[in-house]
Protein backbone atom coordinates (compact mmCIF):
# COMPACT_ATOMS: atom_id res chain seq x y z
CA UNK A 1 0.00 0.00 0.00
CA UNK A 2 1.47 3.49 -0.81
CA UNK A 3 1.34 6.05 1.65
CA UNK A 4 3.68 8.84 1.10
CA UNK A 5 3.43 11.25 -1.91
CA UNK A 6 5.98 14.13 -3.22
CA UNK A 7 4.79 17.68 -4.12
CA UNK A 8 7.25 19.47 -6.31
CA UNK A 9 6.83 22.98 -6.06
CA UNK A 10 10.35 24.65 -6.72
CA UNK A 11 11.36 26.24 -10.19
CA UNK A 12 11.03 30.00 -11.27
CA UNK A 13 7.55 29.99 -12.46
CA UNK A 14 8.67 32.46 -15.55
CA UNK A 15 6.12 32.11 -17.85
CA UNK A 16 3.60 33.30 -14.99
CA UNK A 17 5.64 36.52 -14.49
CA UNK A 18 5.11 39.30 -13.74
CA UNK A 19 2.56 37.17 -11.36
CA UNK A 20 5.60 35.41 -9.89
CA UNK A 21 7.76 38.57 -9.53
CA UNK A 22 7.25 38.98 -5.91
CA UNK A 23 5.69 35.23 -5.22
CA UNK A 24 5.97 31.59 -5.78
CA UNK A 25 4.27 30.02 -9.06
CA UNK A 26 2.18 27.73 -6.88
CA UNK A 27 0.96 30.31 -4.17
CA UNK A 28 -1.22 32.04 -6.69
CA UNK A 29 -4.54 31.69 -6.74
CA UNK A 30 -6.78 28.87 -8.88
CA UNK A 31 -10.42 29.90 -8.36
CA UNK A 32 -10.98 29.93 -4.44
CA UNK A 33 -7.56 28.19 -3.73
CA UNK A 34 -3.92 28.54 -3.56
CA UNK A 35 -2.43 27.01 -6.41
CA UNK A 36 -0.97 24.30 -3.96
CA UNK A 37 -3.79 22.63 -2.25
CA UNK A 38 -5.12 21.11 -5.28
CA UNK A 39 -2.19 18.76 -5.90
CA UNK A 40 -2.58 18.13 -2.04
CA UNK A 41 -6.27 17.40 -2.50
CA UNK A 42 -5.57 15.25 -5.00
CA UNK A 43 -3.29 13.33 -3.05
CA UNK A 44 -5.17 12.65 -0.01
CA UNK A 45 -8.29 11.63 -2.71
CA UNK A 46 -5.92 8.69 -3.60
CA UNK A 47 -5.12 8.07 0.03
CA UNK A 48 -1.80 9.35 0.36
CA UNK A 49 -1.40 11.62 3.51
CA UNK A 50 2.38 11.60 4.11
CA UNK A 51 3.68 14.37 2.22
CA UNK A 52 7.29 15.80 1.13
CA UNK A 53 6.82 19.50 -0.39
CA UNK A 54 10.06 20.32 -1.97
CA UNK A 55 10.06 24.07 -2.14
CA UNK A 56 12.51 26.73 -3.71
CA UNK A 57 14.66 29.12 -1.39
CA UNK A 58 13.08 32.05 -2.27
CA UNK A 59 9.30 31.36 -0.79
CA UNK A 60 9.66 28.71 1.61
CA UNK A 61 8.77 30.84 4.55
CA UNK A 62 4.97 31.35 2.97
CA UNK A 63 4.79 27.65 2.05
CA UNK A 64 5.15 26.74 5.93
CA UNK A 65 2.86 29.97 6.67
CA UNK A 66 0.05 28.21 4.28
CA UNK A 67 0.12 24.83 5.08
CA UNK A 68 1.64 24.49 8.62
CA UNK A 69 2.00 20.94 9.69
CA UNK A 70 -0.51 19.81 7.11
CA UNK A 71 -3.23 19.27 9.88
CA UNK A 72 -5.76 22.03 8.42
CA UNK A 73 -5.38 19.75 5.14
CA UNK A 74 -5.81 16.96 6.84
CA UNK A 75 -2.33 15.21 5.88
CA UNK A 76 1.10 15.31 7.63
CA UNK A 77 3.84 17.77 5.82
CA UNK A 78 7.65 17.68 5.72
CA UNK A 79 9.67 20.40 3.52
CA UNK A 80 12.27 19.93 2.04
CA UNK A 81 14.13 22.85 -0.15
CA UNK A 82 15.76 22.80 -3.52
CA UNK A 83 18.49 24.80 -3.87
CA UNK A 84 18.28 26.19 -7.86
CA UNK A 85 15.79 25.27 -9.99
CA UNK A 86 17.95 22.82 -12.00
CA UNK A 87 14.71 20.74 -12.38
CA UNK A 88 11.76 18.29 -11.76
CA UNK A 89 14.42 15.10 -11.85
CA UNK A 90 16.80 17.57 -9.76
CA UNK A 91 14.55 17.87 -7.22
CA UNK A 92 13.00 14.65 -7.02
CA UNK A 93 16.61 13.29 -5.66
CA UNK A 94 15.79 15.50 -2.51
CA UNK A 95 12.93 12.64 -1.58
CA UNK A 96 15.55 9.69 -1.48
CA UNK A 97 15.77 9.81 2.43
CA UNK A 98 12.21 10.53 3.15
CA UNK A 99 11.11 7.57 0.66
CA UNK A 100 13.50 4.70 1.33
CA UNK A 101 12.58 1.95 -0.15
CA UNK A 102 9.24 2.22 -0.93
CA UNK A 103 6.92 3.06 -3.79
CA UNK A 104 5.74 6.38 -4.16
CA UNK A 105 3.48 9.00 -5.82
CA UNK A 106 5.08 12.30 -7.25
CA UNK A 107 2.75 15.04 -8.35
CA UNK A 108 4.01 18.82 -9.59
CA UNK A 109 2.52 21.54 -7.96
CA UNK A 110 0.60 23.08 -11.13
CA UNK A 111 -0.92 20.28 -12.11
CA UNK A 112 -4.84 20.02 -11.13
CA UNK A 113 -6.31 17.03 -11.78
CA UNK A 114 -10.64 16.33 -11.56
CA UNK A 115 -10.22 12.52 -11.13
CA UNK A 116 -8.32 10.99 -7.76
CA UNK A 117 -6.38 8.15 -8.90
CA UNK A 118 -6.49 5.67 -5.74
CA UNK A 119 -7.55 2.51 -7.38
CA UNK A 120 -4.18 2.77 -10.23
CA UNK A 121 -1.90 4.02 -6.95
CA UNK A 122 -2.93 1.49 -4.66
CA UNK A 123 -2.81 -1.76 -7.33
CA UNK A 124 0.64 -0.59 -8.46
CA UNK A 125 3.11 -2.76 -7.32
CA UNK A 126 6.68 -2.37 -9.52
CA UNK A 127 8.36 -0.37 -12.19
CA UNK A 128 6.74 3.27 -13.19
CA UNK A 129 3.26 4.50 -14.08
CA UNK A 130 2.28 7.76 -15.79
CA UNK A 131 -1.11 9.24 -16.76
CA UNK A 132 -1.72 10.58 -20.61
CA UNK A 133 -4.46 12.82 -21.50
CA UNK A 134 -5.21 13.67 -24.82
CA UNK A 135 -4.94 17.68 -25.44
CA UNK A 136 -5.33 19.72 -28.45
CA UNK A 137 -1.70 21.30 -28.18
CA UNK A 138 1.02 18.07 -26.92
CA UNK A 139 4.05 20.73 -27.79
CA UNK A 140 4.43 22.14 -24.24
CA UNK A 141 4.42 19.01 -22.33
CA UNK A 142 5.99 15.54 -22.75
CA UNK A 143 4.71 13.33 -25.41
CA UNK A 144 3.91 9.38 -25.90
CA UNK A 145 4.00 7.65 -28.26
CA UNK A 146 2.50 4.24 -27.74
CA UNK A 147 2.16 0.78 -29.94
CA UNK A 148 -0.74 -0.81 -30.51
CA UNK A 149 -1.13 -2.68 -27.10
CA UNK A 150 -0.91 0.91 -25.66
CA UNK A 151 2.12 0.25 -24.36
CA UNK A 152 4.50 3.31 -24.26
CA UNK A 153 6.90 3.06 -26.26
CA UNK A 154 8.64 6.15 -26.14
CA UNK A 155 8.33 9.87 -24.33
CA UNK A 156 10.07 13.03 -26.11
CA UNK A 157 9.98 16.36 -23.97
CA UNK A 158 8.12 19.41 -25.46
CA UNK A 159 8.72 18.07 -29.45
CA UNK A 160 8.26 20.61 -31.63
CA UNK A 161 6.57 18.48 -34.36
CA UNK A 162 4.45 16.05 -31.52
CA UNK A 163 4.01 12.70 -33.19
CA UNK A 164 0.73 12.33 -30.76
CA UNK A 165 -1.48 14.19 -29.19
CA UNK A 166 -1.15 12.10 -25.61
CA UNK A 167 0.68 14.34 -23.08
CA UNK A 168 2.15 12.87 -20.12
CA UNK A 169 0.51 14.80 -16.88
CA UNK A 170 2.53 15.27 -13.66
CA UNK A 171 1.44 12.54 -11.82
CA UNK A 172 4.06 9.85 -11.48
CA UNK A 173 4.03 6.44 -10.12
CA UNK A 174 7.53 5.26 -8.93
CA UNK A 175 9.55 2.22 -6.95
CA UNK A 176 12.09 3.24 -5.32
CA UNK A 177 14.69 1.96 -8.14
CA UNK A 178 13.94 5.62 -9.33
CA UNK A 179 16.98 6.87 -6.76
CA UNK A 180 19.56 5.02 -8.60
CA UNK A 181 17.97 6.05 -12.15
CA UNK A 182 17.87 10.05 -11.31
CA UNK A 183 21.82 9.07 -10.56
CA UNK A 184 22.60 8.21 -13.96
CA UNK A 185 20.91 11.54 -15.27
CA UNK A 186 22.56 14.00 -17.89
CA UNK A 187 21.65 17.23 -18.03
CA UNK A 188 19.09 18.04 -21.20
CA UNK A 189 19.95 20.39 -23.78
CA UNK A 190 17.56 23.28 -22.03
CA UNK A 191 19.90 22.35 -18.98
CA UNK A 192 17.51 20.66 -16.94
CA UNK A 193 17.03 17.72 -15.37
CA UNK A 194 14.56 16.36 -16.95
CA UNK A 195 11.64 13.56 -15.43
CA UNK A 196 11.22 12.22 -18.96
CA UNK A 197 14.40 11.21 -18.90
CA UNK A 198 13.91 8.84 -16.08
CA UNK A 199 10.80 7.80 -17.71
CA UNK A 200 12.27 6.27 -20.63
CA UNK A 201 14.87 4.76 -18.18
CA UNK A 202 11.61 2.34 -17.31
CA UNK A 203 10.89 2.26 -20.72
CA UNK A 204 13.35 1.01 -21.93
CA UNK A 205 13.84 -1.51 -19.23
CA UNK A 206 10.12 -2.69 -20.12
CA UNK A 207 8.62 -1.71 -16.46
CA UNK A 208 6.55 1.49 -17.57
CA UNK A 209 2.71 1.23 -17.40
CA UNK A 210 0.23 3.57 -18.09
CA UNK A 211 -3.39 5.09 -18.23
CA UNK A 212 -5.62 7.55 -19.86
CA UNK A 213 -7.15 10.27 -17.88
CA UNK A 214 -10.74 11.13 -18.45
CA UNK A 215 -11.90 13.78 -16.67
CA UNK A 216 -10.29 17.33 -16.21
CA UNK A 217 -6.28 18.01 -15.89
CA UNK A 218 -4.68 21.06 -16.16
CA UNK A 219 -0.95 22.55 -16.03
CA UNK A 220 -1.64 25.77 -14.86
CA UNK A 221 1.89 27.11 -15.64
CA UNK A 222 0.99 29.47 -17.90
CA UNK A 223 -1.22 32.54 -18.65
CA UNK A 224 -3.59 30.79 -20.82
CA UNK A 225 -3.44 27.45 -18.81
CA UNK A 226 -3.93 29.70 -15.63
CA UNK A 227 -7.26 30.61 -16.75
CA UNK A 228 -8.59 26.92 -17.91
CA UNK A 229 -7.50 25.80 -14.68
CA UNK A 230 -9.11 28.23 -12.65
CA UNK A 231 -12.42 27.21 -14.77
CA UNK A 232 -12.04 23.31 -14.13
CA UNK A 233 -11.57 24.62 -10.42
CA UNK A 234 -14.36 26.17 -10.34
CA UNK A 235 -16.38 23.60 -12.11
CA UNK A 236 -15.35 21.16 -9.51
CA UNK A 237 -16.47 23.53 -6.22
CA UNK A 238 -19.63 24.16 -8.13
CA UNK A 239 -20.22 20.89 -9.91
CA UNK A 240 -21.11 22.34 -13.02
CA UNK A 241 -20.22 20.47 -16.31
CA UNK A 242 -16.43 20.78 -16.96
CA UNK A 243 -14.59 22.64 -20.04
CA UNK A 244 -10.82 21.58 -20.25
CA UNK A 245 -9.99 23.04 -23.42
CA UNK A 246 -5.92 23.63 -23.65
O1 LIG B 1 2.50 19.39 -16.53
C1 LIG B 1 3.01 18.27 -17.17
C2 LIG B 1 4.38 18.54 -17.76
O2 LIG B 1 5.24 18.97 -16.67
C3 LIG B 1 4.94 17.28 -18.43
O3 LIG B 1 4.19 16.98 -19.59
C4 LIG B 1 6.40 17.47 -18.81
O4 LIG B 1 6.92 16.25 -19.30
C5 LIG B 1 7.22 17.90 -17.58
O5 LIG B 1 8.56 18.17 -17.95
C6 LIG B 1 6.62 19.16 -16.98
O6 LIG B 1 6.78 20.22 -17.92
P1 LIG B 1 6.73 21.76 -17.50
O7 LIG B 1 7.46 22.57 -18.50
O8 LIG B 1 5.30 22.13 -17.28
O9 LIG B 1 7.51 21.78 -16.12
P2 LIG B 1 7.78 23.01 -15.17
O10 LIG B 1 9.13 23.57 -15.43
O11 LIG B 1 6.61 23.96 -15.22
O12 LIG B 1 7.80 22.32 -13.76
C7 LIG B 1 6.67 21.64 -13.27
C8 LIG B 1 6.70 21.66 -11.75
O13 LIG B 1 7.90 21.07 -11.26
C9 LIG B 1 6.63 23.06 -11.20
O14 LIG B 1 5.28 23.36 -10.89
C10 LIG B 1 7.53 23.03 -10.00
C11 LIG B 1 8.40 21.80 -10.15
N1 LIG B 1 9.84 22.11 -10.32
C12 LIG B 1 10.29 22.55 -11.54
C13 LIG B 1 11.62 22.86 -11.72
C14 LIG B 1 12.15 23.32 -13.07
C15 LIG B 1 10.69 21.98 -9.25
O15 LIG B 1 10.25 21.60 -8.14
N2 LIG B 1 12.02 22.28 -9.43
C16 LIG B 1 12.54 22.70 -10.61
O16 LIG B 1 13.77 22.95 -10.70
Amino acid sequence: MIKKGVILAGGTGSRLAPMTKVTNKHLLPVYNKPMIYYPIETLKKSGITELLVITGTESAGDFMKLLGSGDELGVHITFRVQEGTAGIADALKLAENFIGDENFVVILGDNIYENNFEEEIQSFTKGAHIFLKEVFYAERFGVATLNNKNEVMKIVEKPKNPETNFAVTGLYIYDSSVFAKLKKLNVSERGEYEITDVNQMYINENTMTASFIQNGWNDAGTHESLFYASKLARDMALGKKKTNKQ
